[in-house]
């Protein structure tokens, strides 16, 4: 009885296999035939069940390849005789999706001695030879994994958007991964994750859970990657991948991407440029350790494997538990990074920013011009100066909160987060209606993440502080980490926004800052420790899920000491981010065409500060290429420096909605020029605005050819008028000339960039 259920059993396993394996089935049919004594009932039904094996198995060869497209291209996933599923194809998609099985033959390009290299999601312990996706520790010790086709489902969610789930198991360990591919259709976006379940007799150990395994066919590989640190945020460096794996990672916790975010590109056969080439852009969304492998085969094929740094995380899976891994984001383009951007960063307005289809506030901030001093009297006069720019928004930096530990500098008071009484008398409340009367809006500046030793909370709740018990305290900027994978430090955190909140309900703005990284990673609330990276980010992220279910509008900017964590996970909570500390113009120039690739303008936080040598002007210009702020003493500008301002404010809102939600195009790259321009085009192409600067002081150096546009509409006339001038300044260049689209995207137009005109603004508009 056991053997005949068995041979049952496996016929039905065999219902998935292909019809080469049809006569292996028959096999078994005509074996069962013989067990039940050869009946003529039985021949009848084993010749019925041998029909409908041959039916489902055409049917099952239908389902060998399982598509994922979108407006212009596939990712392609074949199910292969042994059930594996592996990746066969990513790229343009094919107009007969038929065609897609004539693939896989074309990318074996040596001998795979797994069998599985190309694995949609790679297993450690079986047959895999080469870097995991997955690799686990059984309840009884094992530490195998084989994952095998079980099912997959395509859900259409919304008219532009699917979810491909794909279900597999494996045979001999109750271990179950499910693989999301979800689809953005027309903005050629997907984010792909998985969830990782098991139902074995006690806890199983995850070393390693990645969110995507993708394999990847060219000639040669070609990554673009950043590195940076405080105030050097996006330093790209490019280079042709070569065998073996390259490593993109974190493992600083916090304030995670201070080294290297976790964005990169690879390009496909040569490194593209910005109209040309195959290129892929991708960006893991999550806000603690990150680990990104590209490893070059041994058939030259490239497998990239994205996830959450297993870097001591060990992570104990119980019964039934779902693990859930943040996704990968990617796009493709065959059209250059240009074209890839422009998907994201139109992904991103769309469907993954708060309010990225909506508008900003223009603000002044007052920590470069006070930076810890300050009083009431004080704060009140810089409102008026809100006021005096028209700016929407007067935004109160750090400094404002602790008593007994009083925060005049950075050594104490994070954590007490209850006005100071000596600076602020009468509490925010009387600022927030200060403002209010001079027609200004009102935000606050937090850091609830983080404790300085200095402060009330870290002598009441020690054990909410990360650190461990018996090394000494390691310091970043004075400070510590607070331990939010404790569900209390993720009440007292949510309650310093709550607080604010209800005392304040016309508080219009948060800065949400993170200054330090974690040392000593220990958490006195955790009995696994190697579960705090994951966990803080957890909490992390169900502090902000009950800010946003609280206040789902109120705009929140995303700083983490200037560019520290920057990524999807956590702008699904945001309007915007800081991208760096560093607001030299010049520097900023670089540092926001890097971060263009992968996010839209709009997100970006700009402030014209007191960093660099550039004249007013160059420094509002630049910061106008997203979100405009102003971080200046007013009161110490000079007359014409402030009209210009003025003026500025005024301009930019006549314009901002095309640089918040118009199509970008990088004309001039200043990495290898004198000069940088960048282009926002209304989505209706009927007017654009271009930033033209400066970026090389030698003797002569200046926009000697024309500068090509791009994204206009060819057939429709355009006037090209240099506007943002400086007060007193005529422009060189003849604003009532009108050209066709054709010519500007042919020919071009000289903003007449030159040492006295080191930052040109044209606004090109329609004629009709
Ligand atoms: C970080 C931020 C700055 C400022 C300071 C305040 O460095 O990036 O913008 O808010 O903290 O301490």
């Amino acid at each position: 009885m056991q053997k005949k259920s068995s041979l049952i059993s496996s016929v039905f396993h065999h219902l998935y296999l292909f019809p080469s394996k049809i006569s292996k089935v028959y096999k078994e049919v005509y074996l069962l035939s013989r067990l039940r004594n050869n009946s003529t009932r039985f021949h009848k039904a084993a010749v019925a069940f041998m029909l409908s094996i041959v039916f489902l198995s055409m049917n099952a060869q239908a389902q060998k390849l399982i598509n994922i497209e979108t407006a212009h291209n596939a990712v392609v996933l074949q199910v292969n005789d042994s059930n594996y599923v592996g990746m066969i194809y990513f790229g343009p998609k094919l107009s007969n999706a038929m065609e897609y099985a004539n693939i896989p033959a074309m990318y074996k390009r040596g001998d795979d001695y797994s069998g599985i290299l190309n694995s949609a999601y790679t297993p450690a312990g079986s047959s895999n030879l080469v870097e995991p996706a997955i690799a686990v520790t059984h309840a009884d010790g094992n530490t195998s994994l084989d994952l095998r086709y079980v099912s997959h489902t395509t859900k259409q969610q919304a008219p532009d958007i699917a979810l491909t789930s794909i279900v597999l198991r494996d045979p001999v360990y109750a271990v179950e991964v499910t693989l999301y591919y979800k689809t953005y259709f027309k903005d050629d976006i997907i984010e792909q994750w998985c969830m990782i379940k098991q139902k074995e007799k006690s806890n199983i150990i995850l070393h390693k859970f990645a969110s995507a395994n993708l394999y990847l066919t060219a000639n040669s590989y070609w990554l673009k990657q950043y590195h940076g640190d405080w105030a050097k945020e996006m330093r790209p460096e490019e280079a042709q991948l070569t065998h073996g794996i390259k490593v993109l990672d974190t493992k600083l916790g916090t304030r995670a991407d201070l080294y290297q975010p976790p964005s990169f590109m690879v390009s496909f056969d040569k490194a593209a440029t910005e109209d040309e080439g195959k290129v892929m852009l991708g960006s893991l969304e999550w806000s603690g350790n990150f680990r990104i492998d590209l490893e070059v085969d041994p058939l030259n094929n490239l497998r990239l494997i994205a996830g959450i740094n297993n870097f001591a995380s060990d992570y104990s899976l119980k019964p039934s538990e779902e693990f859930v891994t943040p996704a990968f984001l990617y796009t493709f383009s065959d059209k250059g990074k240009g074209d890839a951007s422009r998907k994201m960063q139109h992904w991103a307005r769309e469907n993954r920013i708060v309010n990225g289809t909506g508008s900003r506030l223009t603000l002044l901030n007052n920590w470069e011009s006070t930076f810890f001093d300050f009083d009431e009297t004080k704060l009140a006069t810089l409102i008026k100066d809100a006021k005096k720019l028209d700016v929407d928004l007067f935004l109160l930096d750090d400094g404002w909160f602790g008593n007994q530990y009083p925060r005049n500098n950075d050594h104490a008071g994070l954590g007490d987060w209850q006005e100071n009484r000596k600076k602020l008398p009468s509490g925010i409340g009387y600022l927030v209606k200060e403002a209010q009367q001079d027609g200004v809006k009102f935000g606050i500046w937090v850091e609830p993440e983080m404790v300085n030793p200095f402060s009330n909370l870290y002598h009441t709740h020690t054990d909410w502080v990360i650190k461990q018990p018996a090394r000494p305290e390691h310091l970043y900027r004075n400070q510590l980490v607070l331990d939010l994978s404790n569900p209390k430090v993720q009440d007292f955190v949510f309650g310093v926004l709550d607080t604010l909140f209800t005392k304040n309900p016309n508080l219009a703005y948060i800065k949400w800052d993170c200054n330090a990284v974690i040392y000593n990673a220990y958490s006195a609330y955790l009995p696994k420790q190697s579960h705090l990276y994951i966990d803080y980010v957890r909490g992390l992220y169900k502090v902000l899920e009950r800010v946003r279910a609280k206040y789902p509008k109120v705009p929140m900017m995303l700083c983490s000491g200037g560019g520290g964590r920057v990524d999807y996970g956590a702008l699904k909570y945001f309007t915007e981010f800081w991208p760096s500390d560093n607001t030299d113009p010049l520097e900023r120039i670089f540092i926001q065409w890097e971060y263009s690739y992968f996010y839209p303008a709009i997100a970006s936080a700009n402030h014209v500060t007191d960093w660099g040598k550039q004249p007013i002007k160059y420094r509002t210009d630049v910061a106008m290429m997203g979100k405009l702020g102003f971080d200046i003493v007013v009161s110490k500008l000079s007359e014409t420096d402030l009209q210009f301002c003025q003026q500025a404010v005024a301009t930019y809102k006549l314009f901002s909605d095309i640089v918040w939600h118009g199509n970008q195009y990088r004309l001039v790259s200043p990495w290898d020029n004198d000069i940088a321009a960048v282009m926002y085009v209304a989505d209706d192409k009927s007017d654009a605005i271009v930033f033209n600067y400066l970026v090389n002081n030698r003797y002569g150096a200046g926009s000697l050819s024309p500068v090509r546009l791009k994204g206009l509409d060819a057939s429709k006339k355009y006037s090209v008028k240099e506007i943002n001038l400086y007060p007193g300044t005529k422009s060189t260049l003849d604003g009532t000339k009108e050209y066709s689209g054709d010519y500007l995207m042919t020919i071009g137009v000289n903003p007449d960039v030159n040492a006295r005109r080191s930052s040109v603004i044209l606004d090109v508009k329609e004629v009709k």
